[in-house]
Formats: structure tokens, sequence, C-alpha cells
């Protein structure tokens, strides 16, 4: 018996005294009672009374809530069309799913009633009264080394056909990317595979493995076990395009921080492209759903922003980053579009007829002072005006003016700012620089060296039915420019002033989680 087997073998062996040690994990009727006040209280606003996946705010949602009634589940450690087990259920209710509405409850509810709701939602579908089926079992992970990443990217390519969804850099813009529906005929997008961290069934290797191993039961993505077993693809095979796929996310996770460090530089680049951009570590910066006024965005295009910045003393050089399937408008998104707005309901509107540029706007305050009261997060306000550089792909351009607010941009002389933008395998690269001493002071302001200055973002894609006020924003951050000599940084102000940002974003995310908890919030009713 070689080692390995000895392991699993010894594995089972201890599994089974457990298990005839412990009474089987088996949920009851009464735990089922139980779970239904928790499933009323805490579900019901997304997956409806009856199961449905038709609550309050389904409608606002993509991908939907699950409809129970089917008992058609994604993250399973069985074989593609069974039941999951009571394990995988409590994995996904414990983690919830990134990157969709669905939130994790491990936090929020006891364990006791995590069990009682997984019983509770059981009862939806009569297939559950069947045996709970077996696990699928695979070997271990050989690992890869750089070759093996390459023949990771060969068999994504080609043997697998997952480039064909997951499209060439594997951002979800595939050539079959815009015709995918799920099972009940709702638009689907391909992930992104570049944001492990968003995947609905974790950003292992092995999590990888397993949903190519066993599938996402009820969207296109297919289960690879029969690739396997008509040899078109080897156990090992999978396992180097799992390896491939987790070497196009970062090895972390990105930690969001509140500064931008505008590196000093005497030779600025040339263009988003530059190699020189490679030497500025880039900052994070998360994008949430605009819900505060309608027309709202529940369900934002774009959810994060990568930004670097350089100055060299006269001219500030920003380099911004983001995915998007879409150069928009895209002809071969037009079914989608017109799927994807018969499928959102808002209450703000119906989307716009047809898809819409994308947009990226850079915000800061019109006028920098010591006064830590900064402008209203979306656009300003009458009191505090922001200034804004707008730039959109269709037609191609970049304008420069004030707001008080969202939709009220008035734009000015843009004189002295210049962009380069770069559309390539699903994400924008767009460089954005201006002089530091502002041509036109009533429409920006000038950009003290060594102070940190306030500075936000909103990113639309006109893919996605987005503009203005229906569009992924960001809280306020500072950007900091460097002295020629380092000297101490004094953040005293700014971190006052970031704390009442912070307040703004708050009430973005706690509006949001108030939609998705209750299912409905006061400012959309
Ligand atoms: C027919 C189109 C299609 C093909 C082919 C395809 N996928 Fe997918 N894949 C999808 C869709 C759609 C989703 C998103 C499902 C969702 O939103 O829940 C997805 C999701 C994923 C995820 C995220 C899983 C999670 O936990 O959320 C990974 C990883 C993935 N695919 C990898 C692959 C790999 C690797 C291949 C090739 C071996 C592949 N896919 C082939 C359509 C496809
Ligand atoms: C804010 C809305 C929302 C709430 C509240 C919510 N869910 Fe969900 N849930 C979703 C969405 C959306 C999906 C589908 C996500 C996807 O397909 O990627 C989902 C999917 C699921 C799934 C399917 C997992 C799979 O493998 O396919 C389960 C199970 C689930 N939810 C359980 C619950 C339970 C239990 C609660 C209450 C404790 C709950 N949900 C509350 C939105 C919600």
């Amino acid at each position: 018996m070689n080692r390995a087997v000895w392991r699993y073998g010894g594995m089972a062996v201890a599994m089974a005294v457990l298990l005839t040690a412990l009474p089987p994990y088996r949920l009851t009727a009464q735990d089922a009672e139980r779970g239904r006040v928790v499933y009323d209280k805490w579900c019901a606003g997304c997956h409806g009374d009856t199961g449905a996946g038709d609550g309050e705010a389904a409608a606002y949602m993509l991908p939907r809530p699950r409809d129970f009634r089917r008992a058609v589940y994604q993250i399973r450690t069985t074989a593609s069309g069974q039941l999951p087990r009571d394990e995988d259920l409590r994995r996904v209710i414990d983690e919830g799913m990134p990157g969709s509405t669905m939130p994790g409850w491990r936090g929020r509810l006891s364990a006791r009633e995590r069990d009682d709701v997984i019983a509770y939602i059981k009862t939806f579908s009569r297939f559950f009264e069947d045996d709970a089926p077996a696990p699928v079992e695979w070997g271990r992970d050989p690992g890869a080394s750089d070759d093996d990443l390459a023949e990771g990217r060969r068999l994504y390519r080609e043997d697998t056909e997952c480039v064909k969804c997951h499209g060439e850099g594997g951002r979800g813009d595939g050539p079959s990317a815009p015709d995918l529906t799920d099972d009940w005929d709702f638009p689907i997008l391909a992930a992104d595979l570049t944001e492990n961290w968003n995947f609905n069934g974790g950003g292992t290797v092995e999590d990888i493995y397993r949903r190519m191993r066993v599938g996402l039961d009820g969207t296109p993505m297919p289960s690879y076990t029969d690739a396997i077993e008509a040899g078109v693809i080897t156990d090992e095979q999978l396992w180097l395009v799992a390896h491939y796929v987790r070497s196009l996310s970062p090895a972390d996770p990105p930690r969001v921080r509140d500064v931008i460090r505008a590196r000093r530089t005497s030779l600025l680049p040339a263009g988003p492209l530059d190699t020189v951009w490679a030497q500025v570590q880039p900052a994070y910066i998360p994008l949430v759903g605009q819900i505060i006024r309608g027309p709202r965005q529940f369900v934002p295009g774009v959810d994060g922003l990568w930004v670097q910045a350089m100055h060299d003393g006269e001219r500030l050089v920003l380099r911004l980053a983001w995915d998007d399937r879409t150069e928009s408008p895209d002809s071969d998104w037009d079914e989608f579009y017109q799927l994807l707005r018969g499928t959102l309901t808002d209450v703000d509107g119906p989307l716009p007829e047809t898809q819409g540029p994308d947009r990226l706007v850079i915000q800061w305050p019109l006028e920098l002072t010591d006064d830590v009261a900064m402008p209203y997060f979306l656009g300003g306000d009458a009191r505090r005006p922001v200034s804004q550089i707008v730039w959109h792909n269709t037609p191609p351009g970049l304008s420069v003016g004030t707001a008080t607010g969202l939709g009220t941009y008035a734009a000015g002389d843009a004189g002295g700012i210049g962009y380069l933008a770069h559309f390539a395998e699903g994400q924008w690269q767009l460089q954005v620089d201006r002089p530091l001493i502002a041509p036109d002071p009533s429409v920006a302001p000038s950009l003290p060296v060594g102070v940190p200055v306030p500075i936000a973002f909103r990113v639309a894609d006109g893919s996605w039915g987005e503009g203005e006020s229906r569009v992924a924003v960001s809280a306020w951050y500072a950007i900091y420019l460097d002295v020629p000599t380092p000297t101490r940084v004094y953040i005293q102000p700014i971190v006052a002033g970031l704390l009442t940002a912070g307040l703004g974003l708050l009430v973005v995310f706690s509006a949001q989680r108030r939609a998705n908890v209750a299912g409905h919030n006061s400012e959309v009713s």
C-alpha cells in the first residue's frame, strides 16, 4: 500500500469511528419548523415566502435569488445533477456567495439557526426526501510548476474551451459570453476569473478544481467529469487548469488603503501601457452600486478600480484600470442587453433603450481648504461643489467641469488635461494627466504637493445600462503627491475628513445591507 492510499485509508477508518460514535447528522421536522421562523425573517425577502426566488427585492437582482422548489444548487461536492449535501448548504449559507447579493450568515445567525434554516429550505422540494448523495471523490492536487502553468493555459484555451466563455484574459468576455442564460432564462455573466475573491464557491486551487469537476448546476458552466471519463482531458490536466485559473488573480485579495500615493519621477509615463507603471504599486478602490437616489443601481457592472499615480512637480499622471467585458456600446451584446432590460425591474424607470458609452469620473473638491467637512461624495452639493474630470469612450472624449450633485455636471474648458485609453481583453486602461496648477480655477483645484487631497471615483458600464446616476461609486479617498525630499507626512486634517467621507460610504454599505438583508429598503418603496 503506498503512502497516499494509506493516508486516505486511515482517514476513512477515522471517519467510520467518528460516525459510529456520534449520532448521524440528520435534520428533523422539528428543526424545519424552527427554520421556518428564521427563513421568514431573514431569507424570504429575497427567496420568497414559498421559496420560489421571488421575494420583494428579487426583481432588482442579478443573479436572481435561488428558486428552492427546483432543488438546483451551484455549490456542491456531489456530481452534476445531484442534490447538495447538508455540509454543502451549510458552507454556502455560512460564507454567502461573493459577487452576488447572497450574504454570508455565519456572523448573524447562530449555528443552530443555520442548521434549522437548512432543514427548512429542503422542505421546498420533495427530492430531498431521498437519501443524500455521496460526494465525488478525487485525487490530490499534484501541484504545478511554471511550465505546468503554461500547459494549464494551453488547456484552458484549447482542450477545455474555457476561453469561449471566460475569454483570453479570463475576464468573462469570451465569444460565447453574450449568449449565456441560466436555467431560468435569466441572462448570466461568465465569471471574471481575475477576481477569485468573488468566486461563489471559494477562490483556492481546490475550490476551482471542485467547481470544474462538478459544475455549477443551473448555470451554463459545465462539469468536466464527463470530459475526464471520455478521455478528452486527464484528472491531472484538470488540476493544471485550476492552477492556471488561480494564477490569474493576485496572491491575496486586494487590501484597501485610504491614500493613493503619487510617486515623484523625472520621466512621466507615455501611456497606460508604458512599462514604468509596473514600478508603481496600484491602489485598489472598491466600488458599490449607487442606491441613494434614483435611478439607482443594485448590481453594479464594475466592482473595483486599480489606481496608480506619478507626478514630476508640474503634472500629475493617473493610470486607472478596471474590468469591463464590453467596449460599450457593443452590438454583439445587443440581445443580452435587451434580455437584461427585461429582467431587471426598476422603480426608477426602465434601463435606457440602448447601450450607452463607458464612462469614468474623477472627482475632487472644487476648493481645497483646511475645512474638514468635505463635499457630499455623490457629486457635491450647493454649498460645497466638486470638480470632475469626465471621460467617456463613445464618442471618445474627456471634459472638466463642476457639479453640485448627481446630474448637475456643467462642463468647462478641459485645457491642459490629456488622456489615452486602451481597451483589451475585457479591461479598460486609462491614463489621465493634468497640470498641478489648474489653468482655470473656476472648474478645477490646483493640486498641492505633500498634502493629501481628497479624490473619489465613479464608473459606468454602458452595456449594463449605466450612466450618470445608475453607476458604481467610491467613497472619498486621498491622493498624496510625494515631495522631492521625503519629509514627515501631515495627514491630520485629512484623516478627520476621511472619517466624514467614511461615513458616506457607511451610508451606502448599510443602505445596501438593509436592502440585502431585509429584502427592501425605505428608499426604494
Ligand atoms: C459555456 C460557458 C462556460 C464554459 C465553457 C466555462 N465556464 Fe466557467 N463559468 C461560466 C459561467 C456562466 C459562470 C458563472 C456562474 C455564476 O454566475 O454563478 C462560470 C463560473 C466559473 C467560475 C467561478 C466559480 C464560482 O465559484 O463562482 C470558475 C472558477 C470557472 N467558471 C472556471 C472555468 C474553467 C476553468 C473552465 C474551463 C475548464 C470554464 N469555467 C468553462 C461559464 C462557462
Ligand atoms: C439579499 C438577498 C438574499 C437574501 C436575504 C438571502 N439570499 Fe440566498 N441567495 C441570494 C441570491 C441572489 C442567490 C443566488 C446567487 C447566485 O446564483 O450566484 C442565493 C442563493 C442561495 C442558495 C443557493 C446556493 C447554491 O449552491 O446554489 C442558498 C442555499 C441560499 N441562498 C440560502 C439562503 C438562506 C438560508 C438565506 C437566509 C438565511 C438567504 N439565502 C438569504 C440572495 C439572498
